[in-house]
């Protein structure tokens, strides 16, 4: 009998179409998990309403989202798909871990800190966004979760939470270790900060070719590079970093030397990373629109999904709640 795969948790908020950075960073990642780990992988709308949003965009929000995650490969039959909100055990651990979580840890959060700054009144959902994403995690005693830096600090909380509840209630929790994926920050069109869609400097990953080349041009380059017969360094140009990631290597190595003898101009190479891009991502775009045009699959592959999640979250609350001494005595 083969051993049983280790359990994965991952969340992504719904806060927009994917972007390639997204999907080099993450999406892309999930995918490649997917066969080695009992996967599951989670659009975390209950975190999304801890900024302001519009009510009435969050189901398209979420529907786009899990269209981008489906297209780009998160195959539902071989992992959990589900929408956090869809199982409410998340908020109610998200409860019981608050009551051993130190006040202290939450205010020292990088997270929170960079996020209560940006808005004017700070609400609580912005202190225990940490706190149910523990929950999230321990929901599906889940043994690994694949992070990127910024989610590190979030991880060490959980890993304390699941010690100190077991030590409270009796060893129940994994410690969820992480799952360090090579790390790629994934730069914005301005070169400079995280491709983000706040930042306005992201290449859509359902984006049109047309569209796409029109974004790539806007690129910045070497900024030291001024004219066209200047050499060029491309190890300090984001096209260049970009083609590491979508074009072949051989066209890269080239790139690299006709870059640093003037023998390409960044117009030119910027029309051969669109190309690329535009032909990497037009199976993804494609899928997309197919399953769009069906939006009955995605809403019956996220009900499957809900249905699993549930399953797992209702055995581990029984579990929680009978050793925490809660619910109806009998
Ligand atoms: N906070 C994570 C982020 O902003 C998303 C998230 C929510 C998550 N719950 C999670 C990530 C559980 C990993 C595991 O990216
Ligand atoms: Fe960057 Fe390409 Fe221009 Fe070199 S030629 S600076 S790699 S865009």
């Amino acid at each position: 009998m083969s051993h049983r795969k280790p359990r994965i948790l991952s969340g992504i908020q719904p806060s927009g179409d994917l972007h390639l950075g997204n999907y080099l960073g993450a999406v892309q990642n999930w995918v490649r998990l997917i066969d080695d780990y009992d996967c599951f992988y989670c659009v975390v709308d209950l975190h999304a309403v801890t900024v302001p949003y519009e009510p009435a965009e969050m189901p398209a929000r979420v529907f786009d989202l899990a269209v981008g995650l489906l297209a780009s490969g998160v195959d539902p039959d071989r992992c959990t798909l589900f929408v956090q909100s869809a199982v409410p055990q998340h908020a109610e651990l998200q409860w019981l871990l608050g009551a051993i979580t130190p006040l202290g840890e939450l205010q020292r959060m990088t997270q929170f800190k960079d996020k209560s700054g940006q808005w004017g009144s700070v609400n609580a959902g912005l202190l225990t966004y940490p706190v149910l994403q523990a929950a999230d995690i321990l929901l599906y005693r889940a043994e690994r979760v694949p992070v990127g830096a910024d989610q590190q600090q979030h991880l060490e909380l959980t890993r304390e939470l699941a010690r100190r509840w077991n030590h409270r209630f009796g060893e129940y929790f994994p410690e969820p270790q992480p799952l360090f994926t090579r790390a790629r920050r994934i730069l914005g069109l301005d070169g400079v900060a995280k491709m983000s869609k706040s930042m306005d400097n992201v290449i859509p990953l359902l984006a049109e070719p047309d569209e796409i080349r029109a974004r790539v041009s806007t690129a910045v380059t070497d900024p030291a590079r001024v004219r066209k017969d200047d050499p060029g360094n491309p190890h300090v140009c984001n096209v260049f970093a970009l083609h590491g990631f979508m074009s072949p290597p051989a066209e890269r190595a080239d790139i690299e030397i006709l870059c640093q003898t003037a023998g390409i101009g960044c117009v030119a190479c910027k029309g051969k990373l669109a190309d690329n891009l535009a032909d990497e991502l037009s199976p993804i775009r494609e899928r997309a629109a197919e399953l769009r045009a069906h939006p009955e699959r995605v809403h019956e592959v996220l009900g499957d999904g809900a249905a699993t999640a549930r399953r797992v979250a209702e055995d581990t609350m029984a579990e929680v709640r009978a050793r925490m001494g809660l619910g109806q005595p009998s």
